[in-house]
C-alpha cells in the first residue's frame, strides 16, 4: 500500500463534497470573531489545544436560509463524540465547515488546532472523513478505490487495510459500480479507519451496514479511540451513539442545544417510575417534581406511572412508603427519551 504523504483532495469521489461554486468568490478569510450561543453548554472548559474540534459562534446562511445560528461545538481529543439532530438541523453543514469544504459566515472553526478554512490542507493531513452517501469511481474495484483514497489522504497504518477488509467481509475485487450502498460505505470506512488520522469525521457512516457489520464498526472505532484518535460521529442510530459515544451534542435548527457527557445529560433528565401500591395515591397529586402522573386502579391495588426530576426522587419516597409499595421500578432516561425531548420541542423553545 503506497503511503507517501500527499494532500488530501477534497473528496472528489465522495458525494458530499461542496459544490464547486461554494468555494469560489471567497477570497478573504471569513472566519473571525467569536460569537456564542446561550443555549449550548461546552463539554468542559478545556484548553483549546486539547480540543480536536472547536467551533464557536459559527453562522452559515444559504441565501435567506439561516442554517447555522451560532454553533458551539467542542470535542476533546481522544473521545468519541456523537452529533445528533433532526433532519436538516445542520449536522452535515457543520461538518463541511470543519472540513474546510464550506466557509462560515462568522465565528471560528478550529480542527486539531488549525483553522478549518484557512489551514484546511494541513488539517486534512491529520483527519479522515466518511460521508453517509459514498460515491466511488465506478470503473475501479473496491480494492483500487481503497488504495486511491488512502493515497489521497496520506499515512496508512501497516496491515490495517487487509485486516479491515477481512473484518468487514468486503470483496475488494468487485468493480465498485456493482457494490451495494453498504459495500460502498465499507470501502470509505476501511480507507478512513486504516488511516493514521488523529481525527475521524464520520457523517452517518453506518446507515447502510447490517447489524453484524455495525458491531464490527463499533469495535474498530473503540480501538481507534484506545489509540488516542478522536471521533466525530453524526448518526441517527441512537443505539449506536449510546453504546459508542463518550459525549453527545444535539443540534436543533442550527444551534447546539445540549452538549456534554452522556452520563451527565442523563442526570439532567427525569427518571421514570412505575409503582404498584396497595393504597390510593391521591397524596401524589400535588407532589413536587412529579410529572405525567397516571394512576390506574387494579384489583390488587393502584398502578402508578410518572416521571420524576432526579432531585425530587428523594422527597417522593416517604410519600410512596405510606402507600404500601408492592412493586417499584425506577429507570433512568434512555438516550431516546432525552433525544426525543429535543426533537419534539417547539421551534424557538428553550
Ligand atoms: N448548499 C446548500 N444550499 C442551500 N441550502 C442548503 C445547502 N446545504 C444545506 N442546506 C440546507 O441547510 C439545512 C441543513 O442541512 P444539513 O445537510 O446540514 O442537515 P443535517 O442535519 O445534516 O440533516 P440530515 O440528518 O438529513 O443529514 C437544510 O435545510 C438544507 O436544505
Ligand atoms: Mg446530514
Amino acid at each position: 500500500m503506497p503511503s507517501h504523504p500527499r494532500h488530501r483532495a477534497p473528496t472528489t469521489s465522495i458525494d458530499d463534497a461542496a459544490p464547486p461554486g461554494e468555494r469560489a468568490g471567497h477570497g478573504e478569510r471569513g472566519v473571525g470573531g467569536v460569537g456564542g450561543s446561550e443555549k449550548s453548554r461546552t463539554v468542559e472548559p478545556a484548553d483549546p489545544a486539547e480540543l480536536a474540534v472547536d467551533l464557536r459562534g459559527v453562522h452559515k446562511s444559504f441565501g435567506k436560509a439561516h442554517v447555522l445560528n451560532g454553533v458551539d461545538l467542542q470535542i476533546p481529543r481522544g473521545v468519541i463524540a456523537g452529533f445528533l439532530g433532526p433532519n436538516g438541523s445542520g449536522k452535515s453543514t457543520t461538518i463541511r465547515i470543519l472540513l474546510g469544504l464550506l466557509r462560515a459566515d462568522s465565528g471560528t472553526a478550529t480542527v486539531l488546532g488549525r483553522q478549518a478554512w484557512g489551514d484546511a490542507v494541513e488539517a486534512h493531513r491529520h483527519l479522515a472523513y466518511v460521508p453517509g452517501d459514498v460515491n466511488l469511481w465506478p470503473g475501479l474495484t473496491g480494492g483500487e478505490c481503497i488504495d486511491l483514497l488512502c493515497r489521497m489522504r496520506g499515512g496508512t497504518r501497516q496491515g490495517a487495510v487487509a485486516e479491515l477488509t477481512e473484518r468487514f467481509q468486503l470483496d475488494p475485487r468487485k468493480k465498485s459500480r456493482a457494490y451495494s450502498k453498504g459495500n460502498r460505505q465499507k470501502v470509505a470506512l476501511i480507507a478512513a479507519l486504516a488511516s493514521d488520522a488523529q481525527l475521524l469525521v464520520l457523517d452517518e457512516p453506518t446507515s447502510g451496514l447490517d447489524p453484524l457489520m455495525e458491531r464490527e464498526f463499533q469495535e474498530v472505532v473503540r480501538r481507534r479511540r484506545a489509540d488516542g484518535v478522536s471521533v466525530l460521529l453524526s448518526s441517527h442510530i441512537l443505539s449506536e451513539v449510546e453504546q459508542l459515544c463518550d459525549t453527545v451534542a444535539i443540534i436543533r435548527e442550527g444551534t447546539v442545544v445540549e452538549q456534554g457527557r452522556l452520563e451527565e445529560m442523563r442526570h439532567l433528565t427525569r427518571v421514570t417510575i412505575d409503582v404498584i401500591t396497595a393504597h390510593d395515591p391521591a397524596l401524589l397529586d400535588n407532589a413536587i417534581g412529579l410529572h405525567h402522573l397516571q394512576v390506574h386502579e387494579m384489583a390488587e391495588g393502584f398502578h402508578i406511572t410518572g416521571q420524576v426530576e432526579p432531585t425530587a426522587l428523594q422527597d417522593l419516597l416517604p410519600g410512596l412508603h405510606t402507600l404500601h409499595v408492592r412493586q417499584l421500578n425506577v429507570a433512568p432516561a434512555s438516550l431516546e427519551e432525552l433525544f426525543m425531548r429535543h426533537y419534539r420541542a417547539e421551534p424557538g423553545a428553550p
